[in-house]
């Protein structure tokens, strides 16, 4: 019975180290789930049909309209690269989208505020 407690212990230590050393691991499970098919894992885009995310002068001047963007999508009229629209995605919710980007912040961006719920 002890050694039952301990291995218990011990697997809720474990996963707890494991994670805080990946503190964004949502945000990624996420990220490549509903994000990378387009936009890559790398955040590089798919040639001319998708554009990467890595215009981090664009994301910080735009920081508080990211969140309207993943989930209302990008429509023909507010185009900036003007190949494909970006569909709205209704699956997300703000803890989702919020992780999403602070996964992205730490892996492409660097901004240094992180994403709060309440943008
Ligand atoms: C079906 C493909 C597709 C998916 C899935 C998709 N996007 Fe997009 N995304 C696009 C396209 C196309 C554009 C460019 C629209 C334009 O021309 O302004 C875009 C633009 C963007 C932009 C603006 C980048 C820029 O330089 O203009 C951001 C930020 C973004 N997407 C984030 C995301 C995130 C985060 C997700 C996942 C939740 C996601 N997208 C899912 C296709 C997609």
């Amino acid at each position: 019975m002890k050694i039952f407690i301990f291995g218990v212990f011990l697997i809720f230590t474990l996963s707890f180290c494991q994670y805080s050393t990946q503190p964004f691991k949502e945000g990624k499970v996420a990220y490549d789930f509903y994000c990378a098919p387009c936009h890559g894992t790398q955040a590089e885009g798919l040639s001319h049909l998708y554009p990467g995310l890595l215009d981090t002068t664009y994301i910080r001047s735009h920081r508080t309209e990211l969140n309207n963007w993943i989930r209302q999508g990008i429509s023909s009229a507010q185009l900036r690269h003007g190949q494909t629209e970006m569909p709205e995605n209704k699956k997300l919710n703000d803890i989702d989208i919020v992780n999403i980007l602070n996964y992205c912040n730490q892996q492409f961006w660097h901004l240094k505020e992180e994403f709060q719920l309440t943008q």
